[in-house]
């Protein structure tokens, strides 16, 4: 999953238009070219009995000559599903300027999901505002979302600065000399920190014109027990890579050290693939949480999610990096006002998901087997996904309610490009694929040109030859049509593509159970029936459903509860009537079986 910088850019964006256009009439003059924001950090880990860490922050804007009324900071109130801070009742943000307090009203606009917070008078001076952000409280019925809340782990925090550290509304490109430190006087003497930004005390961030969105799309991470792999004392310049685990790993259910290992390797390959000459370091944070497994990408680093008592196997979570790794690089930014996501996250989900197979398959990390295998689990859990015809504008508006539509985007893209890359190598005679507009729009974006939609389908329509051809593959991909692969699709692999029916996937029951943690609506004689669930019983614990949907050969296990008595259950979430498929076969294979 890719936490949407782009999208809180655009959101920012498309607010702070409004809202500045109107901020305008009323203040004059405008904002000095460059502003400086300094933040500073003060984990506190004595704050109350009850918890064992919250985050001071502070802000020193320099002089922002506001008048009266006008917007200082803005956060929305949620991002996804994922509640932001408040800063309001018992636990308010608090300004100076000059002139003393400076009094904030809150305003809050529901329609635009952001909570602002205006002066009570013209401001005098530098405004420092100060708040405590706190850790989310989680139980077992918070849902999967963004990754970006504040997180009490191992007596540590973990979050990420969307969530918690309000910004001003600004226009786009509007520079800013940003500077984040870390205040460690409340710490313990032990406590370990780092962020997306780096690991110093102090970090300023290099890019200006994107200061915001970086601040916006870090994470950050201190505590006791946060360690990280390799070791600084064997990386003293703190070099390309580090992944930060909190406390012992040693009850984990894979191997960290191995995970680092490969996702280092793969990384440093990936870098050259995408001719990035960047040399800032690559990080990985990982957050145990009561359910789920998956991940989020960041600026330069990313966030996997797991839960230490369901068992993944390596290969899941070496997918899973390989797939954040590459958010990394290849991006489509959203159209102006778009915020759901509609118009990008089939690419920027379907481009991680086709190269998280292609690419440690190029570089020698998977073999010929294992990529195949993997391609048809992908394959597979397109063509039985249940909300295979929804259209993307759909899915964007489901896709926190509905796991499977969630879900959907990644394989719709990964058979978009698959498509792609045939035409492309055809009309070329086998010199261009994808490849080729996928650099380029990121060679647009790293020269801060537009890289959304329509740029992609104009560079696509140059490199097929023909932009109606162009318009309609993406036409096709977006309302959520019939996805076929002509079987000559990856034939430079030595493989072919064949027709097939399967069963899709079924649980059996609401999927909002899964967030309720009480079955509702069983569907009478589904195999979840079957195995004995029944409306009313509590979900203990359960794979995730991703899981079960990705790997068509894997049953549902769930731990349930009827009338205080636990029990397991472990059935094929799959439907009895299969629809039709497609998957890859070794062409070779073929050729024997029909001779
Ligand atoms: C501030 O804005 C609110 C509405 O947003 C308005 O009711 C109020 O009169 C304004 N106050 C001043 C001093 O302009
Ligand atoms: C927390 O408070 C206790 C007692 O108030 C004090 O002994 C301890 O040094 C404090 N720890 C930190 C990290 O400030
Ligand atoms: C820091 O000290 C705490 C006890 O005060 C201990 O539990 C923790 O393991 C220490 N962390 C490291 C990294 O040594
Ligand atoms: C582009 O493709 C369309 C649809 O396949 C076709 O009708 C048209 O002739 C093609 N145009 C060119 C310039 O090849
Ligand atoms: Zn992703």
């Amino acid at each position: 999953m890719l936490l949407k910088a782009s999208l809180l850019l655009v959101i920012s964006q498309a607010v702070s238009d409004s809202v500045q256009a109107g901020v305008r009439r009323l203040q004059q003059p405008l904002m000095p070219a460059l502003s400086s924001i300094e933040v500073t950090l003060t984990p506190d880990f004595n704050a109350t009995a009850s918890l064992p860490a919250v985050l001071d922050i502070s802000l020193s804007f320099s002089p922002p000559d506001l008048p009266v009324n006008a917007s200082l900071v803005e956060l929305p109130f949620a991002i996804g599903n994922v509640p932001c801070q408040t800063y309001d009742g018992t636990n308010p943000m608090f300004a100076v300027d000059d002139d003393g307090i400076l009094d904030l009203t809150i305003a809050d606009d529901r329609q635009h999901n952001l909570r602002r917070w205006l002066t009570s008078r013209p401001t005098v001076g530098a405004v420092r505002l100060s708040m405590i952000a706190v850790p989310r409280k989680i139980d077992i019925t918070t849902p999967i979302g963004p990754r970006i809340d504040l997180r009490e782990i191992d007596g540590g925090l973990l979050g990420s600065a969307s969530s918690m550290v309000p910004l001003p509304a600004t226009p786009p490109h509007h520079s800013y000399e940003i500077t984040v430190c870390w205040d460690l006087s409340k710490s313990p003497a032990n406590a370990s920190y780092a962020s997306s930004l780096g690991e110093d005390l102090c970090t300023e961030i290099a890019d200006r014109s994107q200061a915001i969105q970086a601040l916006q799309s870090s994470i950050f991470a201190v505590g006791p027990t946060l360690h990280r792999y390799p070791p600084s004392s064997q990386s003293p310049e703190k070099s390309q890579f580090g992944l930060f685990y909190f406390g012992t790993t040693a009850d984990d259910p894979f191997d960290v050290i191995k995970l680092a290992d490969y996702i280092q390797a793969l990384f440093i390959n990936m870098c050259g693939f995408f001719h990035d000459s960047d040399t800032r370091p690559y990080r990985v944070f990982l957050r145990p949480s009561l359910r789920g497994f998956g991940g989020q990408g960041f600026l330069n680093s990313f966030m996997l999610e797991y839960f230490p008592n369901v068992e993944v196997e390596q290969w899941e979570l070496e997918w899973l990096l390989a797939h954040e790794a590459t958010h990394n690089w290849p991006l489509m930014d959203s159209n102006p006002g778009q915020v759901t996501g509609a118009d990008n996250t089939w690419y920027n989900e379907g481009i991680a998901t086709y190269y998280q197979l292609f690419l440690p398959y190029r570089f020698g990390k998977t073999t010929k087997v294992e990529f195949v295998k993997q391609l048809n689990m992908n394959l597979q859990a397109y063509f039985t996904n249940p909300t295979i015809i929804m259209s993307n504008e759909e899915v964007a508006e489901q896709t926190w309610q509905k796991s499977a539509a969630q879900r959907l985007p990644y394989h719709r893209g990964l058979l978009y490009f698959l498509h792609l890359e045939d035409l492309m190598r055809q009309s070329s005679g086998g010199k261009l694929g994808i490849r080729s507009p996928v650099q380029q729009l990121l060679e647009r974006k790293r020269k801060e040109e537009a890289f959304d939609l329509s740029c992609w389908i104009s560079l696509v329509g140059t490199a097929i030859g023909n932009i109606t051809v162009a318009k309609e593959q993406y036409r096709d991909m977006a309302a959520g049509g019939f996805l076929n692969l002509p079987s000559s699709t990856l034939s430079h692999f030595d493989l072919r593509v064949v027709a097939t029916a399967q069963e899709r996937l079924e649980l059996g029951f609401d999927t909002a159970s899964l967030n309720s943690r009480v079955i509702s609506g069983i569907v009478l004689g589904s195999r979840a029936d079957e195995a004995g669930i029944k409306d009313g019983d509590a979900i203990v614990q359960t794979k995730s459903i991703w899981q079960v949907a990705d790997d068509i050969s894997r049953n549902m296990r769930m731990r349930l509860m009827r009338d205080g008595v636990a029990y397991d259950v472990s059935y094929w979430p799959r439907s009895r009537e299969k629809v039709p498929s497609v998957q890859v076969v070794d062409a070779g294979l073929v050729d024997n079986h029909i001779s």
